[in-house]
This record gives structure tokens, sequence and C-alpha cells, in this order.
């Protein structure tokens, strides 16, 4: 006896069929709502992220524009090694201390101890991912015990934080010491 299979309960295909539908235009719907409007003008981005991005306000300027205003700073920092170093890197960003040329905030400034880390961040010997040639490092206490002063001696009883030959090289010449020094008037070597 031959039985006809053929079912009459197709119901979860079209249940399956519908929730696919369903789905697709929910999908659709979100889509328009959440996309930008712009997206997709120029290509597979939104053009308007571009202006964005470019009218940030800076954090960050250059030692140029720190010096148009302290010009004591200017007097020492330009004829010394640290010249080529940002102040940034040692005081912060621009945007926190100053806005339309007004000032409106503090910027850090290291005192005692504090000054031993932030130079060593740098010149520590124990950094050995960077070419020896690069920064000239020193090893602490070697670097005071061969000077023969107290090991708690911090880094700028000798050096001038902005211009670190400043005041050795002015202790030389008043001791009159023979000229290790070269560059006249600045305080680099
Ligand atoms: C619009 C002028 C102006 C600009 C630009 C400016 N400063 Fe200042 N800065 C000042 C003034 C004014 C003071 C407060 C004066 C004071 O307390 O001796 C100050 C204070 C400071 C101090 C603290 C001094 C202290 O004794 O506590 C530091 C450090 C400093 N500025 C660093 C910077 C750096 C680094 C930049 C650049 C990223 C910069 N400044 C840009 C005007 C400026
Ligand atoms: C290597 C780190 C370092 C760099 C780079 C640096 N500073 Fe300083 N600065 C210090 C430290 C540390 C002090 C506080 C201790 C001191 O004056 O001996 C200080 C003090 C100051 C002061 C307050 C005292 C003073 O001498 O009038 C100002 C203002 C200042 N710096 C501005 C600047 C500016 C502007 C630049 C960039 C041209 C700059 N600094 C670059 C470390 C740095
Ligand atoms: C952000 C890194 C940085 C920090 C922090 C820093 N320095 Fe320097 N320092 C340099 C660079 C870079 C040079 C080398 C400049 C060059 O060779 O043109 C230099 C040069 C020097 C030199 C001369 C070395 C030579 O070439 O003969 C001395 C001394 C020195 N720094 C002392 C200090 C002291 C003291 C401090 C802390 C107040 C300090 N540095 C903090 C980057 C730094
Ligand atoms: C007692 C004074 C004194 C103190 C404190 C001192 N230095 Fe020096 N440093 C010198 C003298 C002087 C030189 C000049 C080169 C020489 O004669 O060794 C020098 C040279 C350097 C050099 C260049 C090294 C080279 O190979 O040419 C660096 C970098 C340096 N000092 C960093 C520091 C740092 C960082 C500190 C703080 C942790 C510090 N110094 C503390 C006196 C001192």
């Amino acid at each position: 006896m031959q039985q006809n299979f053929k079912s009459s309960y197709n119901v979860h295909v079209v249940r399956i069929l519908l929730t696919f539908v369903g789905m697709i235009i929910v999908g659709s719907l979100l889509r328009s709502l959440l996309l930008p409007s712009e997206f997709g003008d120029y290509g597979h981005y939104r053009p308007g992220a571009v202006t964005e991005e470019a009218n940030r306000e800076m954090r960050n300027k250059t030692n140029d524009s720190c010096l148009d205003c302290h010009y004591f700073v200017k007097k020492i920092h330009l004829k010394g090694v640290h010249e080529v170093v940002s102040c940034e890197v040692c005081h912060g960003a621009y945007s926190d201390h100053v806005k339309d040329g007004k000032v409106i905030g503090e910027m850090p400034v290291y005192r005692g101890e504090e000054i031993k880390s932030l130079c060593l961040r740098c010149h520590n010997k124990i950094i050995r991912a960077r070419p020896p040639e690069s920064i000239k490092m020193i090893a602490m206490p070697e670097h005071l015990e061969e000077k023969n002063v107290r090991t708690d001696h911090v880094c700028n009883q000798c050096h001038h934080v902005h211009a670190p030959y400043k005041w050795i090289k002015e202790a030389r010449e008043m001791m009159g010491l023979p000229e290790k020094w070269e560059g006249g008037s600045s305080w680099k070597k």
C-alpha cells in the first residue's frame, strides 16, 4: 500500500522563512537609522570624520610657542645641550597650560628627588634598548661617587635642568681649569 507522505505540516518552513524576512527588514531599518547620512558619499567612510579630526584642538606645541612667553628660560635653554629636548616632555602639554594666549592652568614643576627620576628616564645606563651613542648615559650612584660628593646629591645641584653644562662650564672657568668645552658663549660642549 502506497502512502502519501507529503506532509501538510510545513508551517515550520514558513516560520523560518518569515524569521529571515523579518531579520532582513529589521536589519536594513536599523542600518538606515544608525548609519550617518554622509557615509559612502566618497567611499567606505564618513567624509565628516576627516574634518572633525583636522579641527580637533591641538594638545601639543613646539618649544618656540613656550618660549614666546618664557623669555628667561629662552636665554638659557637655547644655549645648552637640552635645546633639542621638548619642554613638554618634562612639563606636560601646552593645552593644559595655555588657551587662546592666556594661562589657564599650572604646569608641573619637578623638585628634589623627583628631578632625579626625571633625568634618569632618559639618561639611565640601565636602559639598554637605546643605542649608547644616541644619548649619554650615566649609572647611579657611580656618577656621583666619581665626583667625590655625597650620593644624596640631586642632578640639578650641578646641572642646570635647561642647559646641563651651564654651571659646570662656569665653575671650570671660575677655577681657571683648562677649557674642556667648545662653543664660546654657549654651554654646549
Ligand atoms: C601665554 C604665555 C605662556 C605660554 C605660551 C607658556 N607659558 Fe608657562 N607660564 C606663563 C605664566 C604667566 C606663568 C606663571 C608665572 C609664574 O608663576 O612665574 C607660567 C608658568 C609656567 C611654569 C611654572 C613656573 C613655576 O615656577 O611654577 C612652567 C614650568 C611653565 N610655565 C612652562 C611652560 C611650557 C613648557 C610652555 C609650553 C608648552 C609654556 N609654559 C607656555 C605663561 C606662558
Ligand atoms: C629635562 C627636563 C626639562 C626640559 C626639557 C625643560 N624643563 Fe623647565 N624645568 C625642569 C625642571 C626639573 C624644573 C624645576 C627645577 C629647576 O628649575 O631647577 C624646571 C623649571 C622650569 C620653570 C620654572 C623655573 C624657572 O627656571 O623659571 C619654567 C618656567 C620652565 N621650566 C619652562 C621650560 C620651558 C619653556 C622649556 C622648553 C624650552 C623647559 N622648561 C624645558 C625640567 C625641564
Ligand atoms: C626627554 C629625555 C631627556 C631628559 C628627561 C633629560 N635629558 Fe639630558 N639630554 C637629552 C638629550 C637628547 C641630550 C643630547 C643632546 C645632544 O646630544 O644633542 C641630552 C644631553 C644631556 C647632557 C649632555 C650629555 C652630552 O652629550 O655630553 C647632560 C649632562 C644631561 N643631558 C643632563 C640631564 C639632566 C641633569 C637631566 C634632568 C634635569 C636630563 N638631562 C633630562 C635628553 C634628556
Ligand atoms: C656633583 C655634581 C654632579 C651631580 C650631582 C650630577 N652630575 Fe652629571 N656630571 C657632572 C659633571 C662635572 C659632568 C661633566 C663630565 C664629567 O666631568 O664627568 C657630568 C656629566 C653628566 C652626563 C654626561 C656624561 C658623559 O658621558 O659625558 C650626564 C648624562 C649626566 N651628568 C647626568 C646626570 C644626572 C642624570 C644626574 C642626577 C642623577 C647628575 N648628572 C648629577 C656633575 C654632576
